[in-house]
């Protein structure tokens, strides 16, 4: 029903504000009685093998990953549809209202998305109330829900003082989720990828580590990495992801390659600069993913994203050595029983 009937109604919509409508009615259905049953009945998956890692018990292998739920104000619901683990943020110390809209947009074509949102948040004080909420409580308790927390830097930080934003994110998330991914991937943010270069990468992953070492249970760190790095680049992150002792990576963020498209050239020069998602990200985030993961000892998990858009691609991230996949834009385009589905049940 979702592919003729809602979400031809949704597309109808501008994309950001399609988004936020879906999230408002799943919220409000989750209050009305019978809304839980519904999603017990329709979306939940049945039965799913538990996945460990990074020390964690995740329910399942499929997590939402970062960007959908900036804020923290969705996890009931994502919680109701199956996530296993739900990554919120990107989240900055400071609010910030990201670049101006429009700026995220379908290429159906293509079944992708391009966006620049630019880390639009409400900060990360905003995120800690809204993880204090009794009904985030109740879906990790209840339902084992993980919770990451994505952090970042604000658009005016200057990437030399970048890591006082993520220490200061990680000390006020700490607290209130279960692992921790550093973003320096976004390629919509000017600089921020610069720090993914050696150098500032080891000295921020150092600074994070030699607080989250003095705590009496430390989290695991993982990192976020672009799939529009060279086999040398990748290199250096796998070195600095050892010598830091990272839990984990997160292959890939969206990428800026543009070519094979199905969308027409003057369509997508119209749209603008952006990060492209969804299925023609598939192949090269999994090439990445199995890169990296010949490199890296069997210490440092992987968690697999980048378009996902059928239990095939879980598959393939899998056998590609991926311990954990995440979901976005397969998720637009496939709705909610999407969990299910990815889970083939
Ligand atoms: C609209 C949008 C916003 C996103 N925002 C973030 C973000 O704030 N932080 C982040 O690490 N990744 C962000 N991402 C990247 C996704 O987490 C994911 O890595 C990427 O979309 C590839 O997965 P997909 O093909 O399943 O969408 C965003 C993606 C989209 C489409």
């Amino acid at each position: 029903m979702y592919a003729w009937l809602i979400r031809p109604i949704f597309f109808l919509f501008h994309a950001e504000r399609a988004h936020y409508l879906a999230l408002n009615l799943l919220s409000l259905m989750l209050k009305i009685p019978g809304g839980k049953a519904h999603c017990r009945f329709w979306y939940r998956p049945r039965k799913a093998a538990k996945v460990q890692a990074f020390g964690l018990t995740f329910p399942n292998a499929i997590g939402l990953a970062a960007g959908f739920d900036k804020n923290a104000a969705y996890i009931a619901s994502m919680a109701y549809l199956g996530f296993g683990h739900i990554e919120i943020g990107t989240v900055t110390p400071r609010p910030q209202p990201g670049n101006p809209a429009p700026r995220l947009f379908r290429l159906p074509k293509d079944k992708a998305l391009i966006n620049r949102m630019g880390f639009n948040n409400d900060g990360v004080d905003a995120a800690v109330r809204n993880l204090r909420h009794p009904s985030v409580q109740q879906v990790r308790s209840q339902m084992s829900v993980i919770i990451g927390g994505n952090i970042g830097k604000n658009k005016t930080t200057p990437n030399a003082t970048a890591w006082q934003d993520y220490v200061q994110c990680f000390e006020k998330l700490f607290d209130h989720v279960d692992y921790f991914v550093v973003n320096v991937s976004s390629p919509n943010t000017p600089g921020l990828r610069e720090l993914q270069e050696k150098e500032p990468l080891l000295q921020l992953l150092n600074k994070l580590q030699d607080i989250n070492r003095a705590k009496a249970e430390p989290k695991p760190l993982l990192l976020k990495i672009a799939p529009d790095l060279s086999p040398r680049e990748l290199d250096d992150v796998a070195e600095v992801a050892i010598a830091a002792g990272l839990s984990g990576l997160i292959v890939s963020n969206t990428t800026l390659d543009r070519k094979q498209l199905k969308t027409a050239a003057n369509d997508l020069e119209a749209i603008g600069a952006g990060g492209l998602s969804g299925r023609p990200l598939m192949t090269r985030s999994t090439n990445v993913l199995r890169y990296m993961r010949q490199r890296l000892p069997a210490s440092i998990e992987i968690m697999g994203v980048g378009g996902v858009m059928r239990s095939e691609d879980v598959a393939a991230k899998q056998e590609a050595g991926a311990k954990l996949v995440q979901v976005y834009t397969g998720f637009i385009y496939e709705g909610p029983a999407f969990v299910r589905k990815l889970l083939a049940q």
